[in-house]
């Protein structure tokens, strides 16, 4: 029988509209040449579906998503929404309520793709953030005393827990000796300020690390580990940090591998009770929306991630290698990477890549 894959996708917003389009035709082109099937059912929520009908996606959303094998999304966010309003109504609900904990990014410097660092060439850089998903600063505890007053207090709460700080760790782990590169965990911290969080978070990683004698491991302070994805980028390998360390540092692997024009995100539930969501890291670019620029390769690459989870490992590596075949020649670059080529003929590109066998 076929093997057949049943994708939600959620184009979302703005210039999430203009890539998710093209990595499903990418991902299409594989399931062709490999010989499988992906059934797509698109819903058309965001912020549209906000303006219309007052919320990002109707109160069943999960429910019918469900039942998915994978969803594939876009981007989120609008100018004339505030952006709590729309991420906490779409895409930090599905994150949570799907338990999709381990959220993965790798940052890759292919050739072709420049880094704003000096003297950085193709395979210096090659690093996977791990970002802690469902918790930590991004729990939504909290709320306002005195709203609207010259008294008014906003509490915004942090929650570590110990099943959620294992797990990721773990994984974190598991993926190092599954890379079997350097075999590295750096695990991001502010231990020095926060002292219960953070203190918390030092104490679990050390515990697991104790699980995986074959790995090594070392412990950076969240601003050293900025400097230091900039001052020396090449010595990490996956990189193990809370929901917002692990937001901030990944625009930061995007950058210092070209753009984030190009960086891929997975947000997994590794236990598979539940769909996992794949996405670009960018967001919904107001800026250029519409304009037919954006870049789509970070869309197709996390096409490739879901393909992958999915077990469709050598279709997963030909999207890739059409993505990485198109930068490294050069003639259809997009903006954001140095060049002229508008969506559509990136998208071609890369299509043709899968389909004519590179
Ligand atoms: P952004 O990622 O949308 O854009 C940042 C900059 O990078 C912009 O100059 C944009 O033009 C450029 N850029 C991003 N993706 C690009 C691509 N594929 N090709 C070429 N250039 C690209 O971040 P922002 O401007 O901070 O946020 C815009 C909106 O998106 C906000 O509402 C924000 O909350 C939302 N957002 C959503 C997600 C998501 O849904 N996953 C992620 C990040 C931001
Ligand atoms: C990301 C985004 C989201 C995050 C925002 C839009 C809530 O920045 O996926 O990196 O912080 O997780
Ligand atoms: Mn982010």
């Amino acid at each position: 029988m076929t093997r057949t894959h049943r994708i939600a996708v959620i184009p979302g917003d703005g210039i999430g509209r203009e890539v998710i389009p093209v990595g499903m035709r990418v991902l299409e082109a594989a399931a062709g040449r490999f010989g499988f099937v992906l059934e797509w059912q698109s819903f058309p929520w965001g912020s549209d579906h906000y303006l219309r009908c007052g919320s990002m996606m109707p109160a069943d959303a999960l429910d019918r998503l469900r039942p998915h094998d994978a969803i594939y999304l876009g981007a989120v966010g609008h100018p004339q929404i505030q952006d709590n309003v729309t991420l906490n109504g779409l895409l930090l609900p599905i994150r949570r309520g799907f338990d999709q904990y381990a959220c993965v990014r790798p940052a890759v410097l292919y050739s072709g793709a420049r880094s704003p660092l000096a003297g950085k060439k193709p395979g210096d850089i090659d690093v996977v953030v791990v970002r802690e998903n469902t918790e930590g600063e991004y729990a939504q505890v909290g709320g306002h005393v005195h709203a609207g007053t010259a008294h008014e207090v906003a509490v915004q709460t942090a929650v570590f827990t110990r099943h959620g700080t294992e797990r990721v760790m773990r994984f974190a782990f598991e993926l190092a000796r599954r890379r079997g590169k350097k075999r590295l965990v750096t695990s991001v911290t502010k231990s020095n300020a926060q002292g219960f969080s953070m203190a918390f978070w030092d104490r679990v990683f050390a515990e697991v690390a104790r699980e995986y004698a074959d790995v090594r491991t070392e412990s950076l302070l969240v601003d050293a580990a900025c400097m230091d994805m900039i001052r020396r980028p090449e010595s990490f390998d996956v990189v193990v940090a809370s929901n917002l360390f692990g937001d901030i540092l990944t625009d930061i692997t995007a950058m210092i591998t070209g753009s984030l024009g190009l960086a891929p995100s997975a947000n997994l539930d590794p236990s598979r009770r539940h769909p996992s969501m794949f996405e670009p890291i960018h967001g919904s670019a107001p800026d250029i929306a519409g304009q037919g620029v954006a870049n789509p390769m970070a869309a197709v690459l996390a096409g490739a991630m879901m393909l992958e989870f999915l077990g469709e490992a050598r279709a997963a590596a030909a999207v890739e290698a059409a993505v990485v075949t198109t930068l490294a020649e050069g003639r259809w670059l997009p903006r954001d990477l140095g060049g002229s080529a508008g969506t559509e003929q990136v998208a071609a590109a890369i299509e043709q890549g899968v389909s004519g066998g590179w």
